[in-house]
């Protein structure tokens, strides 16, 4: 029986892609070099599944290529906002995405933001590395507390509640969240958390606030100058979520007027261009979008994909389809 012909559209860790080897006639991007529109295109008329990431667009345009071959696209990521999902229903391909495997790892990197940004972490290593580190001094780089302070988050999905574990039960914080559906009584009590009605009543309480809702139309620019002017002047910003949830020039101004006192973002407007605004602040940790990029994660990730194409091929239900 000839094997579905299946394309990875970036390089993954190498137990998986031997593993996909196995199974599929797979095609290597052995160069991992990031893929054009026009490869996009003729892919979907080559191959019976395209896995791509969140690095490879596929707009309705591009998905409406004529003559496709590409019946399913295995994507390795949990957010699917770069696949234009209604135009794939369309057309009569499936999409599968991979929840649950990156929780832990993303929240990681939203905690590692929240530290390093409250406590200058990434200004004091440009600091030491460029010899300009004097010694120790009772005024030098004071910072703010964690411990004990409140964390705002917005959403309340799997993310947003790895971190609120991670910063109730480690750091005593108190978890306020606004989530535009209501949440399960279960898990605001299991966070001792407390539910906000609009972004309006949560960001004035907030020493911290930490985005994890999807990208997307419905949250494109929620954080924006008006909803900056919400939070206080001592408080940080932390995006491991998508970049176009925050407007960048927006986030920019009140970082250098001092509306707002920091920023940490793993996630950026346009990526991986960032707005060359970011470059010039010290009051901003900016990290390559490292979310789910552990070894263990990664593999994961890659695994579940393999699932959901075995599936597939098989006949089965997806277990983890997106449409
Ligand atoms: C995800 O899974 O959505 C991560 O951001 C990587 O794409």
């Amino acid at each position: 029986m000839t094997k579905p012909k299946v394309l990875i559209t970036r390089r993954w860790p190498d137990s998986v892609e031997q593993k996909l080897q196995q199974l599929f006639d797979v095609s290597l991007n052995l160069d991992d070099h990031p893929m054009s529109a026009q490869e996009l295109s003729a892919a979907l008329q080559e191959y019976d599944a395209v896995c791509p990431s969140v690095c490879d667009s596929l707009p309705a345009e591009i998905i409406n290529t004529p003559n496709k071959r590409c019946r399913i696209l295995g994507n390795f990521g949990v957010g699917y906002n770069h696949i234009d999902v209604n135009a794939a229903r369309e057309q009569g391909i499936a999409v599968s995405n991979t929840p649950g495997v990156l929780t832990e790892s993303t929240a990681d990197i939203a905690m590692t933001l929240l530290l390093m940004s409250a406590r200058r972490g990434a200004e004091g290593d440009r600091l030491v590395r460029s010899g300009g580190c004097s010694g120790w001094c009772p005024t030098q780089m004071m910072s703010s507390d964690v411990t004990g302070a409140t964390l705002g988050l917005i959403g309340f999905g799997r993310i947003a509640q790895a971190m609120a574990r991670k910063a109730h039960f480690g750091f005593g914080m108190r978890i306020l969240f606004y989530k535009p559906t209501p949440a399960d009584p279960e898990d605001i009590s299991r966070y001792h958390a407390q539910a906000c009605a609009s972004l309006e009543e949560l960001l004035p309480q907030c020493d911290y606030v930490s985005l994890h809702c999807p990208g997307g139309a419905d949250t494109r620019h929620i954080i924006n100058a008006r909803t900056l002017s919400l939070m206080k002047p001592s408080a940080h910003l932390i995006n491991s979520a998508r970049g176009d949830v925050v407007d960048s020039q927006a986030l920019i101004d009140a970082l250098t007027a001092g509306k707002i006192a920091g920023a940490g973002l793993d996630v950026y407007e346009n990526e991986p261009r960032l707005h060359p605004g970011f470059l010039a602040l010290e009051n901003v940790t900016l990290l390559p979008h490292l979310g789910s990029a552990t070894i263990a994660t990664r593999t994961a990730m890659g695994e579940k994909v393999l699932a959901n194409l075995q599936a597939f091929f098989t006949g089965q239900p997806l277990p983890d389809r997106v449409a």
